[in-house]
């Protein structure tokens, strides 16, 4: 280690120890100011800038950058507006379910506790597991009493306090208004509300802590706010990317920064992934596997056409945690994701318009997934248990 990086290595971790002692005695749990308007903070990105800084030099073929240009003005009415990527701004916390510590810790309980589900053995977090990416890992997500295939790729739920709407085809409008939905789901954890509350209503610990933080007994709406409170604090940040803007040149190797330039221009990711998700939905022509034949996407909510077969765009945060990809699990690396996008994506009648081949090349390919990994970064705070599988000596007809 150089004496420079060495430096940054100290600095890195007295930063770290700081923040870790404010989180331990402060009341709030994140760094940032958890109001409603600490409007997100987005960095604007001036690519030519960031060449310039790292001196770059880039041979450009004439021919090729006047092809380029000629491509660009040809798609410039098609490309919408869209904000530049940047690093990850402070989360919006809705005025109606202010975070606590408390709060906090009793969400955490409960998305770990598999009593939340019919058989006492299915939490939350076994889709959604730490130590997959907060997903599992699968194709398309197994559940209910007979562990059965389901239609779709279990998402992520790291950064999911950033999506605007829940789920693949954006019906639940808030995190409060999802997490009870995957508890009452027959192919889920197959529970009725009113006999969770039953079964955690004869916990002590939970009534304590629902007097604690709700100042009544335990309730479905108390058990959606804490989910949904200790989910806004599963954030991962300060990836090499995120460093990368902050101003540390050395944060993202040469091939990375290669691939932000494609990312940003050639393979036009930006226009979807701008800020890595534009929380809308597209039609990819991702090809259909698993027991859905026809998946209608969007349209399942809006009934709109334009709506069939588009689904949420994934945010690219941490994607390399979260293999296999898209709503159904279609495609096992980042590799492959790539290359579909390279041949102009699948094949659907109501595919969007700026999906088209890329010409990207073997080694163009490899830069945009070096892009991609740089994406990953480190979950800013909370601590969380191993899944328990089961919880013993259940009392009997519990
Ligand atoms: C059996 C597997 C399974 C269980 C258990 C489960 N989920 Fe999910 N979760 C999924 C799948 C699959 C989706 C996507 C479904 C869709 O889009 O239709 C999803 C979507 C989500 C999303 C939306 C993420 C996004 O990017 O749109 C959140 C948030 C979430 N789950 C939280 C939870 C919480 C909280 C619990 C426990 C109360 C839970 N899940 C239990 C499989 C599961
Ligand atoms: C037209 C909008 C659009 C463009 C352009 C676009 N994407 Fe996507 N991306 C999406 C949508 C929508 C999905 C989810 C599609 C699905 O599941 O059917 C997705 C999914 C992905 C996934 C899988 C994410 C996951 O969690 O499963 C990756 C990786 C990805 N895109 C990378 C890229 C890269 C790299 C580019 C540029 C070459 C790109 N995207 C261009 C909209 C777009």
């Amino acid at each position: 280690m150089g004496i420079l990086s060495s430096i940054q290595y100290v600095f890195g971790c007295i930063i770290s120890l700081v923040f870790i002692l404010q989180t331990a005695h402060g009341n709030e749990l994140l760094p940032f100011s958890l109001t409603e308007d600490s409007l997100p903070l987005i960095i604007p990105v001036n690519d030519q800038e960031i060449g310039e800084k790292e001196g770059e030099d880039i041979d450009v073929d004439e021919e090729e950058e006047d092809e380029a240009a000629k491509k660009h003005a040809a798609h410039a009415e098609d490309i919408p507006h869209f904000p530049p990527i940047g690093p990850l701004p402070p989360p919006t916390i809705p005025a109606d379910n202010p975070m606590t510590a408390a709060k906090v810790e009793l969400g955490r309980k409960l998305f770990f506790d598999p009593r939340l589900s019919g058989n006492n053995w299915i939490s939350c977090a076994t889709c959604h597991n730490p130590a997959l990416g907060f997903a599992d890992g699968l194709p398309r997500f197994r559940g209910g009493p007979a562990a059965k295939e389901g239609g779709r790729h279990s998402p992520t739920i790291i950064n999911c306090v950033y999506n605007k709407l829940q789920f693949w085809d954006g019906r639940a409008p808030s995190l409060e208004a999802q997490a009870l939905g995957p508890v009452q789901n027959p192919d889920e954890m197959f529970e009725t509300l009113d006999n969770v509350v039953r079964k955690l209503s004869r916990i002590p610990d939970y009534s304590n802590e629902f007097k604690k933080v709700f100042g009544t007994g335990v309730t479905a709406d108390g058990i959606a706010k804490a989910i949904a409170a200790f989910e806004r604090t599963i954030i991962y940040a300060n990836s090499p990317f995120d460093r990368y803007m902050q101003g540390d040149v050395n944060a993202m190797n040469e091939s990375a920064k290669r691939g932000m330039d494609l990312f940003l221009d050639k393979a036009e990711c930006i226009i979807c992934h701008n800020d890595f998700t534009d929380n809308k939905f597209h039609n990819l022509g991702v090809p259909a596997e698993g027991p859905i034949k026809e998946d209608l996407g969007r349209y399942i909510v809006t009934k709109e056409e334009s709506d069939k077969g588009a689904f949420k765009t994934p945010t690219l945060r941490n994607i390399t945690e979260t293999a296999p990809y898209m709503h159904d699990g279609f495609f096992p690396t980042l590799f492959e994701v790539v290359q579909f996008y390279n041949v102009g994506g699948g094949r659907s009648e109501n595919k969007s318009p700026h999906i088209h081949p890329l010409h990207l090349t073997p080694e163009e390919v490899s830069d945009l997934i070096e892009f991609m990994k740089a994406l990953t970064g480190e979950l800013v705070q909370i601590k969380y248990e191993a899944v328990p599988v089961i919880y013993p000596n259940l009392p009997e007809n519990f």
